[in-house]
């Protein structure tokens, strides 16, 4: 009899958490939802971030609540969400840098590819090359005689080893055969504003970042890392026409969340972040600001998990070769 009463007790509770479950799927979301933005506010990755979570809102009927959690080129505030319950109240926002490069710099204690489930693919921000005006250059190649003639390394602001200002840098250097001197921040937000201060002398960072500052006139830029013109910046040449050709970086960044999460969670949440960037609004405040948007096929949980794929593929291979180049210079890059 006891046995029958505890097999029905146990049947019950099973039911009862599939049932929560299934509810808390149902009716997802019930309270407002956390997305770990892994470096400073005011920076690119919280600009974006929060252009979108506004409009995420008005489709998920629930906040979206930016947590800046930053350091160590974004992997802290990723450990975070990984850590986080699959309850899709946790959310990791990331790009080429946090979610592929990190994995070839740091002893990360997790693994981007399968401690995480891709949600979304989001907008992408081609790079431009800026410096304080101060350095004695108006165009790329007065740029790169400057920085080949100096007798120490110029500092380049990054927001930390692995970001996507860093891996930039690395792949301007490579490009251009230019040595530089990192200076890590814990964002390019920070970062700009000691470029604006002339405290640093460049950064190779998201054009959403510093275009502002650019049209403003407190930094000098001299080349957009593609084979286009961003329309918010039409007097930026290409790398292509300023002397650098083929040097093409995108930085494309994505959200996530903690394996396991319910598959119709990821749906509700890719439906509203699709959503918020098909709105008119939000296309003219991202255009406006540099960004594109990517093609409709891609911009599915299965398209962010392919270019995560492909892309680590291709770039840790280039990262550890970086790393193992500069070990003779291990003083600036402490952590390749
Ligand atoms: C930021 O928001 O600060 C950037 O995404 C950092 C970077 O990766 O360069």
């Amino acid at each position: 009899m006891r046995r029958s009463v505890f097999a029905a007790w146990i049947a019950t509770l099973a039911l009862s958490g599939l049932l929560i479950g299934s509810a808390r799927a149902d009716n997802y979301p019930s309270h407002p939802i956390t997305v770990i933005v892994p470096f400073a506010a005011g920076g690119p990755s919280d600009a974006m971030m929060r252009i979108l979570g506004e409009r995420m809102k008005t489709t998920l009927g629930e906040a979206i609540l930016i947590e800046n959690v930053t350091g160590a080129g974004g992997s802290i505030g990723v450990g975070r969400a990984v850590r986080s319950p699959a309850d899709g109240y946790t959310i990791s926002f990331g790009h080429l840098g946090t979610h592929v490069a990190n994995g070839a710099v740091y002893k990360l204690g997790y693994d981007l590819v399968a401690d995480l489930d891709p949600v979304v693919l989001l907008p992408s921000n081609p790079m431009i090359i800026v410096s304080k005006n101060a350095v004695p250059a108006r165009t790329l190649s007065e740029l790169l005689a400057w920085l080949k003639s100096s007798p120490t390394p110029a500092a380049a602001g990054t927001a930390g080893a692995g970001s996507g200002s860093h891996i930039a840098g690395l792949a301007f250097e490579s490009a251009a055969g230019v040595k530089l001197q990192y200076v890590p921040y814990r964002g390019t937000g920070p970062a700009l504003n000691d470029l604006v201060a002339g405290q640093i002398d460049l950064i190779v960072d998201q054009t959403s970042n510093s275009i502002q500052q650019v049209r403003a006139g407190n930094i000098r830029a001299y080349a957009i890392t593609d084979s286009k013109r961003v329309d918010s910046a039409p007097d930026v040449p290409t790398v292509d026409e300023a002397g650098l050709p083929g040097f093409h970086m995108t930085l494309w960044s994505g959200l996530w969340v903690p394996k396991d999460t319910p598959k119709d969670i990821i749906a509700t949440l890719n439906a509203a972040a699709v959503t918020a960037w098909a709105d008119p609004v939000v296309r003219f405040r991202l255009a406006d600001i540099g960004m594109g948007v990517v093609p409709r096929d891609q911009q599915t949980p299965e398209g962010l998990g392919a270019l995560q794929k492909v892309d680590a593929e291709k770039w840790w291979p280039i990262i550890r070769n970086w790393g193992s180049r500069r070990n003779k210079r291990a003083h600036l890059y402490p952590e390749l």
